[in-house]
């Protein structure tokens, strides 16, 4: 499907400091981070965070108040050749819905002085080749989102910018986005793609860039996000419940039942605040039977929640 040259300009996304604010409300506040080529970057944040603001901001389609958003070293606007260095799938856009698929990415493609030939290339990549010739007034929400994908495709860009891409899709098709963006990442294009469901960055993402109330948060692998998470939990079962209990409490650590509390009467109990081998001495010190000690990492779930827990804007706290 590389029947293009390669983009002009490829590789790094840069904010410096990037500030935009509505009225007195700032949606993004100070940001800088870097965006690399070659792997998959998630971009994420509760409702409201900003990524949307930010991501709009690069494409130069707000101004920011402050600060700067530079795409392979240049601003959007100096780009020479923008839709062949920078794709972008943001809200589900407006479509003319009599149009077929195929015809609304030939008008795209005249407009931008790209070879018609690209609509059928970019039409196989997302695998809408068989409706083609339909009008997408009659696209479901996944084939919408495929072709939003098409498109900003056309220009064969080595930068792409995905918000929400996984927005309405099933199963099937998340895991297709999941795909494209790993093969497209492996290419050696940056791709930039936000979300604020963990679960999912959890399985797509190389890197994060984690952001709350505007603000930078983290920026790091999605492995070391993971490990960075404070709520470090030992799973224990033991027959001994209630002594290990005593034993675990004095040392400061906490203890909540896990499950339905043994039916065999061994306590399944999730221990915070005591590695592992520390509680396998104390167990040994008091003669209490183990029969499990498994040191578990917090989700990527549960990590974000605890983050981002002092910059969720919708919370029951900062609705008072
Ligand atoms: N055009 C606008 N006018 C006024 N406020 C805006 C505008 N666009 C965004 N905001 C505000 O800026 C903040 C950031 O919004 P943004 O849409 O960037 O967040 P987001 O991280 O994309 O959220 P979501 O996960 O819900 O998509 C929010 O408080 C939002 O209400
Ligand atoms: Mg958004």
């Amino acid at each position: 499907m590389t029947s293009l040259p390669v983009a002009e300009v490829t590789g790094l996304i840069e904010t410096r400091e990037l500030t935009k604010r509505f009225g007195d409300k700032v949606a993004v506040d100070h940001l800088s981070f870097t965006v690399s080529p070659g792997r998959v970057t998630g971009f994420l944040g509760p409702n409201g965070a900003g990524k949307s603001t930010t991501m709009r901001l690069i494409l130069g389609l707000d101004r920011p108040q402050s600060g700067s958003a530079m795409i392979g070293g240049r601003t959007y606007a100096q780009l020479s050749r923008p839709l062949a260095t920078v794709g972008a799938l943001l809200e589900a856009r407006a479509l003319h819905p009599g149009r077929s698929a195929r015809n609304h990415l030939l008008f795209l493609a005249q407009t931008q002085g790209l070879p018609a030939r690209r609509a059928d290339e970019v039409l196989d990549l997302v695998g809408l080749r068989e409706v083609a010739r339909k009008r997408v007034g009659g696209f479901s929400l996944g084939m919408t989102q495929r072709l939003g994908i098409a498109a900003a495709m056309l220009g064969n860009p080595g930068v792409l910018m995905l918000d929400e891409p996984a927005n309405g899709l099933d199963p099937e098709g998340i895991r297709w986005v999941r795909t494209l963006m790993q093969q497209l990442a492996a290419e050696g294009r940056t791709i930039f793609v936000s979300s604020h469901v963990m679960s999912e960055m959890a399985v797509t993402a190389d890197h994060l860039i984690v952001i709350g109330r505007g603000k930078l948060i983290a920026d790091c692998s999605t492995q070391e996000f993971i490990e960075r998470s404070s709520e470090r939990s030992v799973l224990v079962r033991t027959p001994d419940g209630d002594r290990l209990r005593e034993l675990i409490l004095a040392e400061g650590a906490q203890v909540r039942p896990e499950g339905n509390g043994g039916d065999d009467g061994v306590a399944s109990m999730v221990v915070t605040g005591l590695p592992a081998p520390r509680i396998g001495e104390l167990a040994a010190s008091a003669s209490v039977v183990l029969h499990e000690l498994a040191p578990r990492l917090a989700s990527l779930e549960e990590a974000f929640m605890e983050l981002t827990a002092d910059s969720v804007e919708y919370s029951d706290r900062s609705a008072r």
